[in-house]
């Protein structure tokens, strides 16, 4: 899988995913692979179907919504082209995963429960899943977890970017990343910072790809992977703790307990560094920041909910954060939004 991609078509993917029922030709679209059967140029919807084997009166049909959705343009009657966006979905790239993840069972069927869940106040996964956990989910249908690895390597990619940017790290000797995923956020800030090593703390599942992409960074000198649970522990030897879009992902209890193993396996003034959304405390609509920022801001309640859902997860305002730091043994000032609204919050540990 090629892990490179356009940063504004990414955008425009997570927008179109975002809607319904426009999110729901996505995944049909990558799975039909249209970017590839349209590759050379265009084709008629009844050529199409005879490359595809598809029904050539749905084919039509789909294709028009597609056409709709800016993934394909109608160039003549019946007649179909890439558009920028949809080429970008051709198999073989991150963004035909992102594509496919956009609407998996995973991350949709939750939502077929959410009445029970608001009655409940809590998740619903094991009813339309018929698991406890999500990763317990994940680990039984490794396909599906390749698309959801990808949808977070496009999240995080930027992300590493931009912490760069503004965080010095040159300060740090080591970092570990706490639930870090295949390493893209990772192999951004060594490459950033070339006096830094690190390592990735990920479930098992993981290290073939983060391994693999070590590798083709040039970075497995200074990168490792190491699995296991961070519920149980986590390594220690680090300065620098990063831990991103994995707090919104639990109930306070675990995120107490994350951090208090990050607290016994640290010196004091090791830095754990949260990267996460922030919840505003109202429902206010932003209007600050660009285009990425506003989309972000206005995901952000309805966002809180849907971490119930699959996970008894839950966003946290600026308060909720700094309390539950403290009661662990960790000194924060505030928060710093950075990018795509997300935020940095530094912890020092005391
Ligand atoms: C929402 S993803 C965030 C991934 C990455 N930090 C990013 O932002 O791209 C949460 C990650 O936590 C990992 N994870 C979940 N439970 C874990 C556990 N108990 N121990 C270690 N990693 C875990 C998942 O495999 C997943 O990659």
């Amino acid at each position: 899988m090629s892990a490179s991609f356009d940063q504004g078509i990414a955008l425009e993917l997570h927008k179109i995913a975002a809607r319904r029922p426009h999110g729901d030709f996505l995944r049909p679209a990558a799975q039909l692979r249209i970017a590839d059967h349209l590759a050379d140029g265009p084709r008629s919807g009844t050529e199409l179907a005879d490359a595809i084997g598809a029904d050539p009166d749905a084919l039509q049909r789909f294709l028009r919504a597609c056409a709709v959705i800016g993934l394909v343009a109608e160039v003549g009657p019946g007649r179909f082209e890439n558009t920028e966006l949809g080429a970008a979905l051709r198999s073989g790239t991150v963004l035909h995963h992102v594509a496919i993840a956009s609407s998996c069972p995973a991350l949709r069927r939750p939502t077929e429960a959410m009445a029970d869940a608001v009655l409940n106040g809590k998740r619903v996964i094991k009813q339309v899943l018929g698991v406890d956990r999500i990763w317990d989910y994940y680990s039984s249908h490794p396909d599906e977890d390749e698309h959801y690895a990808a949808l977070m390597t496009v999240l995080s990619e930027r992300t590493g970017d931009d912490l760069a940017r503004v965080f010095d790290l040159s300060r740090f000797s080591r970092i570990v990343d706490i639930g870090g995923s295949s390493g893209v956020l990772l192999t951004r800030l060594l490459e950033a910072a070339p006096n830094l090593t690190g390592a990735v703390f990920e479930r098992p599942a993981y290290q073939e790809a983060a391994t693999a992409l070590f590798a083709e960074r040039g970075l497995s000198d200074r990168a490792e992977f190491i699995g296991g649970n961070f519920l149980d522990g986590v390594p220690g030897g680090a300065d620098l703790y990063v831990i991103k879009h994995v707090f919104c992902d639990w109930p306070d209890e675990a995120v107490a307990k994350v951090l208090a193993h990050c607290r016994e396996a640290s010196e004091p003034g090791a830095v754990v560094l949260i990267i996460d959304w922030v919840l505003p405390e109202t429902t206010e609509k932003t209007t600050k920041g660009g285009v990425a920022e506003r989309f972000a801001g206005e995901q952000l309640h309805l966002q809180n909910f849907i971490q119930l859902l699959t996970l008894d997860g839950k966003l946290r305002t600026w308060p909720a954060f700094r309390d539950l730091l403290r009661s662990e043994g960790f000194e924060a000032g505030g928060y710093t939004p950075f990018s795509e609204g997300l935020n940095y919050i530094e912890a020092v540990r005391r």
